[in-house]
């Protein structure tokens, strides 16, 4: 790579600052015969590698190091494109799933094309040593799915589920961030990046799982899955929570209902977000040298879990109407009851 992502202006969105040598690495293995992902999600763990590398580091990127992070983008899109076939899922980022559109063998086996895929591209880092963290977080990824398919709807400790996540997710976003290691620091540093990744893809879990509850959210895919798939989550843990057996619209009432306990329960697993990201923050802060890309990214995900329990509490509130007073009983007139549907 060029030295052109050195300066990464102000207002370039972290998508962006990435994008340009994802690329360089994905045009390279295209060259050899590679089919690679369009390129078109978020690209969060990419985001969280060059985040790592300290900006005084960032015109030493190289196509081992994009390469590295194309490794983990295709690892991702194929767990992503065999989770919809898991999931019966038939949105994804605003859109049908390959699923969905064209048969779950295509997804299967496109999702297998960019997972060899990812092979190839990982070996372009040319490091032994990512090698091994990359592919132990793409084994990873599959055994936090199955320990989740065994898992169900068994509740679980909040360690146990994290425990789960961090299989199912962590890993990967580990890996991204074992990446950094491919640029040679000028001041060592303290933390241990591998594990704050997987710490944030463990919060970015949380954070997903808690909009699965909030279907009037806008996250591009359909919401209450893991209540249709009866898989427990961490916000089911939280005293008061309804059990994952309860219908939807119960389920619904109950998270976003005030109680004697104090506010909605969705709101109170917010608070929990947000006192977990502010102890993230800090290490993100030390761990990211002063650059402020991370910290953009984990305020994001707080903002997106705060935008998706407003909306839900707002469409919870709209769903409301007054019941009809029984014709001769005036006294039960101002009882509030919830709308059909
Ligand atoms: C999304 O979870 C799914 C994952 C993080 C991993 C899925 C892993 C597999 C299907 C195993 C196959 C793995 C590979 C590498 C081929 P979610 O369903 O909670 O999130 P969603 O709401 O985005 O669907
Ligand atoms: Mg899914």
């Amino acid at each position: 790579m060029t030295g052109s992502l050195e300066l990464v202006p102000a207002d370039t969105s972290p998508r962006d600052a990435v994008l340009p040598g994802l690329r360089e690495a994905a045009g390279a293995l295209a060259e050899a015969g590679v089919s690679v992902p369009s390129l078109d999600g978020k690209l969060l763990r990419s985001v969280m590698a060059f985040g790592l590398v300290a900006p005084s580091r960032r015109s030493e990127l190289d196509l081992r190091f994009w390469s590295g992070a194309l490794a983990v983008e295709m690892a991702h899109e194929a767990s992503l494109l065999h989770d919809d076939v898991v999931d019966a899922s038939d949105r994804r980022r605003g859109v049908p799933t390959v699923a969905a559109e064209f048969g779950p063998s295509v997804a299967l086996l496109r999702g297998d094309e960019y997972l060899t895929g990812s092979y190839r591209a990982a070996a372009r880092t040319a490091s032994p040593a990512f090698l091994d963290v990359f592919l132990q977080a793409v084994h990873g990824t599959v055994v936090g799915e199955r320990r989740q398919g065994r898992s169900g709807a068994c509740p679980l400790s909040l360690a146990a589920y994290e425990e789960l996540v961090a299989w199912k997710t962590g890993r990967l976003f580990g890996a991204a961030a074992a990446l950094s290691a491919l640029v040679p620091e000028a001041s060592p540093v303290a933390e241990d990046r591998t594990k704050l990744g997987e710490e944030l893809g463990i919060f970015y879990q949380m954070v997903d799982d808690l909009l699965d509850y909030c279907p009037a959210a806008d996250t591009g895919k359909p919401g209450l899955q893991d209540h249709r798939r009866g898989t427990w989550t961490w916000l089911l843990g939280i005293p008061g929570a309804p059990a994952l057996s309860a219908e939807p619209d119960e389920i619904l009432a109950a998270l976003t209902r005030t109680s004697e306990d104090g506010p909605p329960l969705l709101r109170r697993a917010l608070g929990r977000l947000e006192s977990r990201a502010s102890a993230l923050e800090c290490r993100v802060q030390a761990a990211s040298q002063g650059c402020r890309l991370l910290t953009t990214i984990l305020q994001g995900w707080v903002t997106m879990a705060r935008k998706g329990v407003e909306a839900q509490l707002s469409a919870e509130e709209a769903s409301y109407v007054p019941e009809q007073a029984e014709p001769g009983d005036p006294a039960d007139s101002a009882l509030p009851s919830r709308a059909a549907g």
